[in-house]
């Protein structure tokens, strides 16, 4: 399959990345590859002419449509959504909304216990709401990042074991559910 990946942070050193990076490795027999969001323009509806959107919008909603899943890494910032990866949910969600029917499964890495679960319910139902076929089982919370990630790779072996095993269900529900 087709997956394409999008973190939360634009970071360079970012965890989230870095997952998303690790997941490609582990998805071995599957093409994953990373969107870029972080040049596409803030929301403004001024910035669609005629149903069209400016090139790194239609870049990116031309990704969601050629993949057949969506893996999201996301941050948690104050407790909910990034914005940057709201802004391009933004985006792809404008008519015709590219995310409508896909798989998808959320991920996410923080420094702190709770693993991102305060950005993934937010978004959870953002993603619900706009028709994304969401993988329920298993939520992947990483939390104590800093203690799980070394030179921009996911090196803990129990937890790299856990999302090896979490990325396979999630292989397995987009193969089944993906459109056609
Ligand atoms: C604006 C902002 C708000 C943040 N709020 C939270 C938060 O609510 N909960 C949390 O666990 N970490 C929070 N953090 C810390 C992030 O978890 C940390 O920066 C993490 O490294 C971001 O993910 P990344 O490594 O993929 O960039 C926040 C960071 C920023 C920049």
């Amino acid at each position: 399959m087709k997956i394409l990946g999008i973190s939360g942070s634009l970071r360079a050193g970012s965890w989230n990345t870095a997952l998303l990076r690790t997941a490609a490795a582990l998805m071995a027999g599957h093409e994953l590859n990373i969107a870029n969001i972080g040049d596409l323009p803030l929301m403004n509806q001024d910035l669609e002419q005629d149903g069209r959107f400016p090139a790194p919008v239609e870049r990116l909603r031309a990704e969601i449509l050629a993949a057949d899943a969506l893996l999201i890494a996301t941050p948690e910032y104050n407790a909910s959504i990034p914005a940057p990866l709201k802004n391009a949910i933004d985006w792809a969600s404008r008519p015709a909304n590219t995310l409508a029917g896909k798989p998808a499964a959320i991920i996410g890495a923080s420094p702190g216990a709770l693993g991102t679960a305060r950005a993934q319910y937010p978004l959870r139902q953002t993603l619900g709401v706009l028709n994304v076929q969401l993988l329920g089982q298993p939520e992947v919370f990483i939390g104590g990042a800093a203690q799980k990630f070394t030179d921009g790779k996911l090196t803990d072996t129990a937890t790299r074991d856990f999302l090896a095993k979490a990325l396979e269900s999630f292989a397995a529900f987009a193969a089944r559910v993906r459109l056609p």
